[in-house]
C-alpha cells in the first residue's frame, strides 16, 4: 500500500521480513567478528534507532551502545562543515568501535565525522549501515557491513523521514516515480 507523506506518495520497497531477515544476517556476522571482545556499538541519531534497536536484539556477545546525534555546522572558512558529536560519553580508546548507520548516502556525514573518531585511538573502528545507496558516493568510505545495496532514490520508513514524518513505519518505502 502507497503512503503520503506532506506531498508526496511512496511505494513499498522492503518489507519487515527482508528487512529482519537482513538484519539478522548482520548480527550473525557481528556476532563471529566479534567474539569474546566486547565491541562499542555508536549508532548516529536519529535515522538509526530503529536499526540499533532490532540489530541489537540479535547480538548474542558482550555489548555495549552510546547513541550520537551528529550537528553540522558550517564553518568559519567556505570550506565545508565541521560535525561535532552529541552524547559520546564513551572514551573510545583501546576499544572495538562499530558505527550504526540507517542509510549512507553520499558518504559526507561519515567522511567528516569518522576523523574525530580515529583520533582517540580505537582499537578497531567498523561501520554497519543498514542501507548504502553506492551510486550517489561522492565520499569514498570503506564500508564493512552493508544491508541492502539501493538505488539513489529518496527512502522512508524504519527509521528514516521526509521531514521529519515516516520514521514509524515498519517496511521501508521508496518515492513514487512520477509519470
Ligand atoms: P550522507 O550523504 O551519506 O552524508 O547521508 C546523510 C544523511 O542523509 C543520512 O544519514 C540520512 O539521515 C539522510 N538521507 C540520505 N538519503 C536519504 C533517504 O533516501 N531518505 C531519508 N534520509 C536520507
Ligand atoms: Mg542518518
Amino acid at each position: 500500500m502507497p503512503v503520503t507523506l506532506h506531498d508526496k506518495t511512496f511505494d513499498t520497497y522492503l518489507s519487515s521480513e527482508t528487512i529482519q531477515q537482513k538484519i539478522a544476517e548482520l548480527a550473525a556476522q557481528l556476532n563471529e567478528a566479534y567474539a569474546g571482545k566486547r565491541p562499542l556499538f555508536v549508532p548516529i541519531l536519529n535515522g538509526s534507532f530503529m536499526f540499533a534497536a532490532d540489530l541489537f536484539k540479535h547480538l548474542t556477545i558482550e555489548a555495549e551502545v552510546s547513541f550520537i546525534k551528529l550537528a553540522s555546522y558550517k564553518g568559519m572558512k567556505s570550506t565545508g562543515h565541521v560535525v561535532t558529536s552529541i552524547g559520546l560519553d564513551h572514551d573510545l580508546f583501546g576499544r572495538d568501535v562499530v558505527i550504526v548507520e540507517d542509510i549512507v548516502d553520499t558518504g559526507k556525514t561519515l567522511h567528516d565525522f569518522l576523523p574525530q573518531l580515529q583520533h582517540q585511538q580505537p582499537a578497531s573502528l567498523k561501520i554497519v549501515t543498514l542501507l548504502h545507496k553506492a551510486e550517489a558516493t561522492k565520499h569514498p568510505l570503506a564500508i564493512d557491513y552493508v544491508g541492502f545495496v539501493i538505488p539513489d532514490k529518496f527512502v522512508v520508513g524504519y527509521g528514516l523521514d521526509y521531514d521529519g514524518l515516516g520514521r514509524n513505519l515498519k517496511e521501508i518505502y521508496q518515492l513514487q516515480v512520477a509519470y
